[in-house]
């Protein structure tokens, strides 16, 4: 069978990257330019900033991506990009740059759902893995609980009624003085604290729900701050990010252990920058033995935003024909599942 070359992009956020996969789950490149230093002083990623930078970009960083993976611009078999959800100035460019190569080079453009990408680093990651399975997708943008039923079939069982659980790590972070982006920083932070030392709640809905609700234990992480300050009493950074990180994690893994066994799955698995966290994976190593359930995370590069995972999520979406023409326009707002 003839290789498959499929060049990924991704701009939906802060992060410029482009790369060659073959045959879906083959990383040949995976260039990715950050802007995290760019928007750090801002506490938190400014749009206009991030479309002008990926503007600088996204040539040079498809060019290298190329180059890395000693492929040529005629050797690609389709382009893959990310349409949304994102930033729209951001997804525009790296959109318009694919549309641009897939029309000069008469190759086909395929548009893919971030989400969808996410989940597909799975895939390289492992390559005996295959659908079904539950996945976890926890980014600055999204706390899904998705039901990976086929390559291209999704259900969404559980999300976030208000903030998305990377966002929460990023305003606690902010809180206690440590930056951004908050995730790694508390990550690593945590590991000197204590994280019994504060009870923050844990929100569970109820019922046949695997919703979750992050804003609450931002809320009281903040009261906490306020009331020692106001009483004059220091506290501990770390007992504060050991503590939280606990209260997140815990929902998390619940919640989808619980995913997995609704749906009589053996599998489960986790995306998105939130995947990266070691408590998170050690946890869910943890609940799944007692479940019996096999756990798959991908790589941390492969969790936050990077465009392998585009391409791999791109090949299965070219497999059953699902291609794009040259009016595929950026969706800010995309649903999972939507095309
Ligand atoms: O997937 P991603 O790169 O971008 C979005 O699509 O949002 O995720 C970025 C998010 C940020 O909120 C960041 O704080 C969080 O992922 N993150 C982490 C860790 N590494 C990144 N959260 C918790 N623990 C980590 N180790
Ligand atoms: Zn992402």
């Amino acid at each position: 069978m003839k290789d498959i070359f499929i060049l990924g992009i991704e701009t939906s956020c802060d992060e410029t990257s482009a790369s060659v996969v073959k045959n879906g789950r083959q990383v040949l490149s995976n260039v990715i330019s950050s802007q995290i230093s760019l928007h750090q002083k801002y506490g938190g990623v400014v749009p206009e900033i991030a479309s002008r930078k990926h503007v600088e970009l996204i040539m040079p960083v498809i060019h290298q991506s190329l180059e890395e993976a000693g492929i040529k611009m005629e050797q690609l078999d389709a382009i893959g990009v990310t349409y949304g959800p994102g930033l729209v100035g951001a997804l525009l460019v790296g959109l318009s740059a694919a549309k641009a190569l897939a029309f000069a080079l008469g190759k086909p453009l395929i548009g893919v759902h971030h989400i969808e990408g996410h989940i597909a680093a799975n895939y390289i990651e492992h390559s005996m893995l295959e659908p079904p399975f539950v996945c976890l997708v926890a980014s600055g943008g999204h706390s899904h609980i998705v039901y990976v039923e086929d390559y291209d079939s999704f259900e969404i069982m559980g999300k976030t009624r208000d903030d998305a659980a990377g966002e929460a790590f990023d305003k606690v972070s902010r809180a206690v003085g440590l930056g951004y982006p908050g995730g790694p920083i508390i990550d690593k932070t945590a590991k000197l604290g204590n994280s019994k030392a504060i009870e923050f709640p844990r929100v569970h809905f109820g019922g046949d729900s695997l919703d979750f609700s992050f804003s609450g234990l931002k809320t009281s992480v903040l009261n906490y701050l306020n009331t020692m300050e106001q009483k004059g009493e220091k506290y501990s950074v770390e007992d504060v990010c050991a503590s939280f990180q606990a209260a997140v994690v815990d929902v998390l893994t619940d919640n989808l252990v619980s995913a997995a066994k609704i749906k009589g799955v053996g599998k489960v698995a986790l995306a998105g920058g939130v995947a990266a966290n070691s408590l998170l994976r050690s946890e869910l190593m943890e609940k799944s033995k007692r479940s019996g359930l096999e756990v798959f995370y991908p790589k941390p590069i492969l969790c936050t935003d990077n465009a392998a995972m585009i391409a791999c999520a791109a090949y299965y979406e070219f497999l059953k024909g699902h291609t794009s023409d040259v009016y595929l326009n950026a969706v800010p707002g995309l649903k999972l599942g939507e095309r």
